[in-house]
C-alpha cells in the first residue's frame, strides 16, 4: 500500500512487514526518511532534521552547501553543495554540470509500469508511487519509480531521466537508488570473487570514506557483484536488521557506501559513471535499470528468503520458472574440444541409460573450431565433427529418449573467422589501436543493430534446423576497447549501455520465438550471474569451479540472494578439473542437488562404483526438485566460518516437509555426533526425522543429532516429514 500525507508531505509505502517514508523539506527538497520495520504512523518528517543546523537555504542562504552536504537526500544530486556522491550529473551546453532538484509531482498507482528495454520485476500484487523532480535551469526532470509488494517485503526502485529544457544534455550519470541513513553500527556484507570462485560472502566494517562494489568489465563479473547489503553488527542468519539492495542489471554498475563526517551513510546503486554518458535532446529520455530493496529484521535469512521471493514470483518468466528441470549431461569437462557425433552418442546411450534426460553438447561444434582461437561468429555446424549436423545429432538423441541441447556463445567473433573476415569492423575496437585479445577472442559489437540482427538471425536459423530444446549462451570476456566508428564523438560513452540493452533484446527475442526452449545463462562459469539475466532465463551457470567443496561456498554466496532453482549445479570427475580435489561421488550428487541438477564428466569412463550411483541420484533429483524449486531456504551453518561443516535446509511453504544437507567438510577429533537446529518447521507440529518422532519446536530449539560421520568430504541429506 502506498499512501502521500498531504499534510505533512510524507509519502508511506508498506509492504508485508515494512515501511518506506520519503518526504519533502519546506524547500521542496525530497528526503529519505525512514526504512525498516512496518509503522503505523506518517508524521515522521521530524527525522529530516531540517530545524538543525546547518538550516535550510530558505532560512540561512548562505549555508546552502552546509545543508546540502547532510540533508538526506532520496535522491541525490551535485554540483550545488552536496560533496557526497551524486546520483544524477548532466552536462549542459555551457559543459556546467550542477543541479538542484525540487519536487513538481507525484502519482500513486496500482500495479506496476515495465521498463522499456530492460529487465525488471513485474507483477499485479503491487502498488506505484512516481515522484517527479525537477532541475529549473537546465529542465532535466527524474522521475523516481518505487513499487511496493503487497506479498513480499520488497521494494523496486527506478529513475527516469528526462531531458524537458531547451537545449542538449549529455547525461554523465544516472544511478537507480540512493539509501540516506544514519550510521547505526551498521556493517557491509558484500560478494566478491573470481572466475571460479564467484560470490563469496565478505563482511567488514563500515568506516569514514568510501568503499565501493563495482564493475568496468561490461558484464556483472565475476570479481564484484552488483549487491550489497547493510547489516546490523553481529547480524546472524536468524537475528539482526540487513538492508540488502541488488541491481537488476548486467552490465557496468557501481555500488557504493560512503559514510560521513556526521557519521550519516549514503548508499547509492546504479549503472557505473565511469565510461557511461547518455546524450539526450530536448524531448529526450533515459531509463535507468530498477534497484531492489530488501529489509529484514529477522537477520539475513529472512533477507534471503524475501529475494528468493521476489525473484521467484516477480522475476523469473517463462514456462520452465514452475516446471522440473530436465537433468542434463553435458560434455565440457568429458571432451573439451576434441568430440564428434559418435562420442557424443556413446556419451548419450549411458546416460540415458542410468536415467538422464538431456545431452548438452557444449563449445566446439561449429566453425572449424578445436580450440578457443576460431570460428566464433561462424554459426554453421562443422560437418567433419558432426556428419549430418544438428538434425542428425538430435534424431539420435531423441531415439534414445533424450532432448538435445547446444552451446552458443553470440556475442562473439574469432578473429580466425568467416564472419571477421568479411566484417572486420564488426568487433568493438577504439580507432588507431589493434583490437584487445582476451580468451583469444573479440567481442561483437552489438550496439550496432545489424550486427546483432545478423548474429540473433544466425542463431535462430540453427535453432530452427533441429529438436534443440535447450540453449547454453555463453560470454567468456570483459568488454574491453569500447568504441566504434560508427557514433559520434559525444555518443561513444552509450556503447557499453546500448550493448547490454542489445544482449537482453536478443534474448527476448529468443524466448519468444522459442518459447519451450530451457534458456540458461552463463559467462566462464558466473561473471553474469545477476537479476537481469534471470529475467531471461531460468538458469544461470554459476561456477566453472564443479569441485564440491568449492562449491559450497559459491553456492551459499549465490544463495544469499538467489534461489536454489536457478543454481547450475553439476556433478563432474574427480580429481577435479580445477582444484585437484578428489571428493565421493555421493558428496558431488549431494551439494549438486542444490541447483538444476546435472553432470558434467565423461560417464563412459567414470570408475563403476560411480556409475551406478548415478540413477539413485537423478531418483533423489525426481523426489526433491519440486521442494528445491519451491521451498524457503535456512541457512544452518557455514563451513566458511566454522572449518568443518556447511549445512542448509528447504522448507516446503506448507511446512509438510523439508530437507537437510549437511556436509561435513573436515571430520573433527571425538565427535561422535553434531547437533543441529533446524529452522522453517511448524512450532507445533510433529515430524519424523531418521526414523524418530519430534516437535518441530523441540528439533528447533534443542536440536537434532546429526551422527558422526567418518572422513573428509562426506554428506548427508536429511528428509524430515510431518507426520
Ligand atoms: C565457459 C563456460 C564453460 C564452457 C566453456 C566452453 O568457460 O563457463 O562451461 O562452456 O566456456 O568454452
Amino acid at each position: 500500500m502506498i499512501i502521500y500525507d498531504g499534510k505533512h508531505h510524507v509519502f508511506k509505502l508498506d509492504t508485508p512487514n515494512t515501511s518506506y517514508l520519503c518526504g519533502l523539506a519546506d524547500e521542496k527538497y525530497l528526503g529519505h526518511i525512514y526504512y525498516g520495520r512496518k509503522l503505523g504512523d506518517t508524521d515522521l518528517g521530524y527525522l529530516l532534521r531540517t530545524e538543525e543546523r546547518p538550516q535550510p537555504p530558505s532560512q540561512l542562504l548562505r549555508e546552502k552547501a552546509g545543508f546540502f552536504d547532510c540533508y538526506p537526500m532520496e535522491y541525490s544530486f551535485g554540483g550545488t553543495g552536496d560533496f557526497r556522491e551524486s546520483c544524477v550529473e548532466a552536462a549542459s551546453e555551457s559543459g556546467q554540470k550542477g543541479l538542484e532538484l525540487t519536487y513538481v509531482s507525484h502519482e500513486i498507482y496500482e500495479g506496476k509500469k515495465a521498463l522499456e528495454g530492460l529487465p525488471a520485476t513485474w507483477g499485479g500484487e503491487c502498488d506505484t508511487l512516481e515522484i517527479t523532480l525537477e532541475d529549473a535551469v537546465t529542465g532535466l526532470k527524474a522521475v523516481l519509480s518505487y513499487t511496493a509488494f503487497r506479498d513480499v517485503d520488497a521494494i523496486a526502485r527506478s529513475v527516469r531521466i528526462i531531458n524537458d529544457g531547451k537545449e542538449n544534455l549529455i547525461l554523465l550519470r544516472a544511478l537507480s537508488a540512493c539509501l540516506d541513513m544514519d550510521q547505526e553500527d551498521y556493517e557491509l556484507l558484500t560478494l566478491p570473487g573470481s572466475w571460479a570462485r564467484e560470490r563469496h560472502i565478505q563482511r567488514r566494517d563500515i568506516g569514514y570514506g568510501a568503499v565501493s562494489v563495482e564493475s568496468l568489465r561490461g558484464i556483472s563479473s565475476h570479481q564484484d557483484h552488483p549487491f550489497f547489503a547493510l547489516v546490523s553488527r553481529g547480524c546472524t542468519e536468524t537475528s539482526g536488521e540487513a538492508y540488502g539492495m541488488n541491481l537488476v542489471y548486467s552490465g557496468n554498475f557501481l555500488g557504493k557506501v560512503f559514510r560521513n563526517q556526521f557519521d550519516q551513510i549514503r548508499a547509492v546503486m546504479g549503472i557505473h559513471p565511469g565510461h557511461f554518458s547518455w546524450k539526450l535532446a530536448p524531448g529526450e529520455s533515459f531509463q535507468a535499470p530498477e534497484a531492489v530493496l530488501v529489509y529484514s529484521d529477522g537477520g539475513l535469512g529472512k533477507m534471503t528468503r524475501s529475494f528468493h521471493k521476489l525473484y521467484r514470483n516477480h522475476l523469473i518468466r517463462g514456462v520452465w520458472r514452475d516446471r522440473e528441470r530436465p537433468v542434463l549431461i553435458n560434455n565440457w569437462e568429458a571432451t573439451y574440444f576434441n568430440f564428434d557425433t559418435e562420442k557424443l552418442l556413446s556419451i548419450a546411450r549411458e546416460a540415458a541409460k542410468n536415467g538422464i534426460e538431456m545431452l548438452v553438447m557444449d563449445d566446439g561444434w561449429f566453425g572449424h573450431r578445436e580450440s578457443d582461437n576460431s570460428s566464433l561468429g561462424d554459426w554453421f555446424v562443422n560437418e567433419k565433427k558432426l556428419p549430418g549436423g544438428l538434425p542428425r545429432l538430435a534424431e539420435e538423441v531423441n531415439k534414445l529418449g533424450m532432448k538435445l541441447g547446444i552451446w552458443l556463445e553470440p556475442e562473439m567473433i574469432s578473429e580466425d573467422s568467416e564472419l571477421y573476415k568479411a566484417h572486420p569492423d564488426w568487433a568493438l575496437q577504439l580507432k588507431d589501436r589493434s583490437p584487445v585479445q582476451c580468451r583469444e577472442q573479440l567481442v561483437l559489437d552489438l550496439s550496432r543493430p545489424e550486427v546483432a540482427d545478423y548474429i540473433y538471425e544466425q542463431i535462430r536459423a540453427v535453432l530452427s534446423s533441429a529438436n534443440i530444446e535447450y540453449v547454453k549462451w555463453d560470454m567468456n570476456r570483459p568488454l574491453a576497447d569500447v568504441g566504434n566508428a560508427v557514433l559520434p564523438p559525444d555518443r561513444q560513452g552509450e556503447i557499453s549501455h546500448r550493448y547490454v540493452l542489445a544482449v537482453y533484446r536478443m534474448q527476448e527475442r529468443l524466448i519468444s520465438d522459442f518459447p519451450e526452449l530451457l534458456l540458461e545463462n552463463c559467462s566462464s562459469g558466473g561473471g553474469r550471474f545477476d537479476p537481469g539475466m534471470l529475467y531471461y532465463s531460468p538458469q544461470i551457470w554459476c561456477s566453472d569451479d564443479t569441485d564440491a567443496i568449492e562449491r559450497l561456498a559459491v553456492q551459499e554466496g549465490t544463495q544469499l540472494i538467489y534461489p536454489l532453482s536457478c543454481i547450475g549445479a553439476h556433478v563432474s570427475a574427480c580429481p577435479n578439473d580445477i582444484t585437484g580435489r578428489t571428493v565421493p561421488f555421493e558428496t558431488r550428487g549431494i551439494v549438486a542437488l542444490a541447483g538444476t541438477f546435472g553432470y558434467e564428466l565423461d560417464i563412459t569412463r567414470i570408475p563403476e562404483e560411480d556409475r551406478k550411483q548415478i540413477s539413485g541420484q537423478v531418483e533423489l533429483y525426481k523426489k526433491y526438485h519440486p521442494l528445491i524449486r519451491e521451498g524457503e531456504y535456512y541457512r544452518i551453518a557455514s563451513w566458511r566460518e566454522n572449518h568443518e561443516f556447511d549445512c542448509y535446509m528447504v522448507v516446503a511453504p506448507d511446512r509438510s516437509k523439508a530437507l537437510l544437507t549437511f556436509v561435513q567438510v573436515l571430520a573433527g577429533v571425538n565427535r561422535r555426533s553434531r547437533k543441529i537446529r533446524l529452522q522453517g518447521l511448524d512450532e507445533d507440529g510433529y515430524y519424523r526425522v531418521d526414523g524418530k518422532v519430534y516437535q518441530g519446536r523441540t528439533l528447533m530449539c534443542a536440536g537434532f543429532l546429526v551422527e558422526g560421520l567418518r572422513g573428509d568430504f562426506r554428506a548427508r541429506l536429511i528428509e524430515i516429514e510431518r507426520v
